[in-house]
């Protein structure tokens, strides 16, 4: 157990155990007053709420309802006001290292030229804005112009298909793409723009009116008017004021898309009020920032963590961050290290997988080890996305942190908004590969298939029990599917399901969290639905019979992508086998994104399936560890599948 350092208890916001403490029982007594007081603590009101929660719709939570506020005035012209207007608000390194900065009050005003351009075509209150750009201080224009006037933004990443980027689009109805030419990562230009068109081109978007592009690299790009415009030529004209457009608390903020076990990915809905007042909260309590921080999150826009700890969370509290366009290996795996060095980073927040992925690296050459760099100004390390072994936290601890900074190895989820379990630097002692104990407010348990909490030291079921204000709303255009996912008739609809597994230590209390309980892969901290992948398969229609996916343990990426598949023609052995399996990852890449294709593919005559017809997924997942299966196959109609099943491709 590491206990936090007097240096860091003493300037901590939130210092020792008895605030949390005071916290903790201030939140169980008053939900409403606790969060109440919160958010007319942190937020600017333009017309103040009267009442914090209300729970007559449940699980369709509401809160701060009666309130209005706008995202973008508080992130920007607060700041502005309170004479932070000449401070940097981000620090943008591009891809070949070139560094802009921006001020509060110029960032402000291009916003304001950005929500200007939208309104001129016609954007506004409630149409959805969907954002498809890299890394940029153009992406966060993007989206706090879509706050601003009260669009509701939905980013796509910048590295999913055409396909899946086609499927948002139709899903959301969006009225406005906003994408660039091209971007750039690790030395090369990678297409935007033409992917739009390619989307576009698939149909079920006729929702679109513009596409408008912002210039990155000046590659030539396809364009055609009068849909597509040029940002630079529209914001010219455009004056740098634009009044926010006030909206009630529970005004969608945004849209973001996240996989679950089945169907299709679920668009997961945001309120403005309760998500903007975790983003700040969380910015203050776990990473503390404060004046002097120099903050730099290394997720990208078009995932939540971009979302709350990059677009919102560091700007409403006035905190100055880093915004990085590249790859953490480019030019070398120093990078990040540099850029610590180069920028004075003082709280840094990155997932496991780079972490590991640098480890690596840094063994296999010197040179890029963090030794080599100063990186004295950093005090606080987060962690992100998926469980970080302890291995990798003692690394991260010793060798980036120089053994004084904590490692606050944060657990939470698209839907949650912001941090749920998480250690607190002034308060919790860190314990490597636990996130330790729930943020002041958040009521998580560990509980059985019944819904009664388990004691500590047993293994079951993450819930939380009571609402908080980030908390999802809704699943965009479909609130049967948010009930069923979310607050299931197991829990009696009482409980919020996270879908993860998790196991509170014996003595301490502190959560682990054991892994999904459904159908959903971690890779490389990138959340996929098993069922998706095994869609894209099963619609090669002349060549895929059947498909399953499962993930197996991987050193690296956390999770590896499996897939099981029956062909429609004989069982393929050796270079045959090869070719098509470079097939089918082409295809899984084009379908969904590169980041879904699967690791390894094995071919067999069959699925293993129960007599019921179901497929076996648990053999599936020895298989795919290369284990011994030791499971009664003797139901198995054809046991020879088991050894087809054993190769990998
Ligand atoms: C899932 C959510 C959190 C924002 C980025 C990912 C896993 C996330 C941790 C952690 C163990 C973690 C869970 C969760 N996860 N953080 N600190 N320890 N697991 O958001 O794409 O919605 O994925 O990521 O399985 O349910 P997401």
């Amino acid at each position: 157990m590491y206990q936090p350092s007097e240096a860091t208890v003493g300037r901590a916001r939130i210092a020792g155990r008895a605030a949390y403490d005071r916290l903790v029982a201030e939140a169980e007594a008053d939900p409403g007053a606790y969060w109440g007081r919160l958010a007319r603590e942190l937020l600017a009101w333009k017309q103040p709420f009267t009442q914090a929660l209300d729970a007559r719709r449940a699980p369709f939570f509401e809160w701060f309802a009666d309130g209005t506020l706008n995202a973008s005035y508080n992130c920007l012209d607060r700041q502005v006001e309170n004479g932070l207007g000449e401070k940097t608000a981000i620090i943008f390194e591009a891809d070949d290292g070139a560094v802009t900065r921006i001020s509060y009050q110029d960032l402000l005003a291009r916003v304001c030229r950005t929500a200007n351009v939208l309104k001129s075509l016609g954007v506004g209150r409630g149409d959805r804005v969907v954002i498809y750009m890299a890394m940029s201080i153009d992406g966060v224009v993007a989206m706090q112009a879509c706050a601003r006037i009260g669009a509701v933004h939905s980013v796509v990443f910048g590295g999913f298909s055409a396909q899946s980027l086609r499927d948002r689009i139709a899903d959301t109805g969006a009225v406005l793409v906003l994408t660039a030419d091209q971007q750039v990562r690790g030395g090369k230009q990678l297409p935007l723009k033409a992917i739009v068109d390619e989307a576009l081109g698939l149909g079920g978007c006729d929702s679109v009116r513009h596409v408008l592009v912002t210039r990155r690299t000046g590659g030539a790009v396809p364009f055609q008017a009068p849909r597509d415009l040029w940002m630079a030529d529209l914001a010219a004209a455009q004056e740098p004021v634009c009044e926010p457009e006030w909206v009630d608390a529970e005004h969608p903020l945004f849209l973001l898309y996240t996989s679950g076990s089945t169907g299709k990915p679920k668009g997961v809905q945001h309120a403005t009020g309760g998500y903007l007042l975790h983003a700040a909260l969380t910015c203050q309590w776990t990473f503390d920032l404060g004046p002097d921080d120099v903050f730099w999150c290394t997720a990208d826009i078009g995932w939540v963590t971009g979302h709350t700890y990059i677009a919102y969370g560091p700007l409403a509290i006035g905190a100055t961050q880093v915004v990085f366009e590249g790859v953490p290996t480019y030019p070398d795996a120093g990078r990040f290290w540099k850029m610590i060095q180069d920028h004075k980073v003082s709280v840094f927040y990155t997932a496991p997988t780079a972490i590991r992925s640098l480890i690596k690296m840094a063994e296999g050459n010197d040179a890029v080890h963090p030794r080599n760099y100063d990186l004295a100004s950093l005090r606080i390390l987060g962690s992100v996305g998926e469980p970080i072994n302890p291995a990798a936290w003692e690394w991260y601890h010793r060798h980036v942190g120089g053994g004084r900074c904590p490692v606050l190895d944060t657990f939470w989820q698209t839907e949650t908004g912001g941090h749920m379990i998480t250690p607190l630097p002034g308060v919790t002692p860190l314990v490597p590969g636990s996130c330790t104990l729930p943020f002041p407010g958040i009521d998580a348990a560990v509980v059985d298939e019944a819904g009664n909490e388990l004691p500590w030291g047993q293994g079951g079921i993450l819930v939380v029990r009571k609402p908080w204000p980030s908390m999802i709303r809704t699943i965009w255009g479909d609130p049967e599917r948010f009930k069923a996912s979310y607050y299931p008739e197991e829990f009696q609809g009482r409980y919020y399901l996270a879908g993860d597994g998790a196991m509170r230590d014996k003595t301490t209390g502190y959560f682990t969290i054991t892994g999904r309980i459904d159908d959903v892969l971690n890779v490389s901290g990138h959340r996929m639905g098993t069922m998706e992948i095994e869609s894209a398969l099963v619609a090669m229609t002349d060549l895929v019979a059947e498909a399953a996916v499962v993930g197996r343990p991987d050193d690296t990426t956390g999770e590896a992508v499996c897939a099981f598949v029956v062909l429609k023609r004989p069982l393929p052995s050796g270079d045959e086998a090869r070719r098509i399996a470079e097939q089918l990852r082409n295809w899984v890449g084009k379908e969904i994104g590169p980041i879904a294709k699967p690791r390894d593919i094995r071919f067999g005559d069959n699925l293993p399936k129960t007599r019921s017809g179901k497929i076996m997924r648990r053999l599936l997942r020895t298989l795919a560890k290369g284990e011994v299966v030791t499971q009664d196959v003797s139901t198995l109609e054809n046991p020879a599948v088991l050894e087809q099943l054993g190769q990998p491709y």
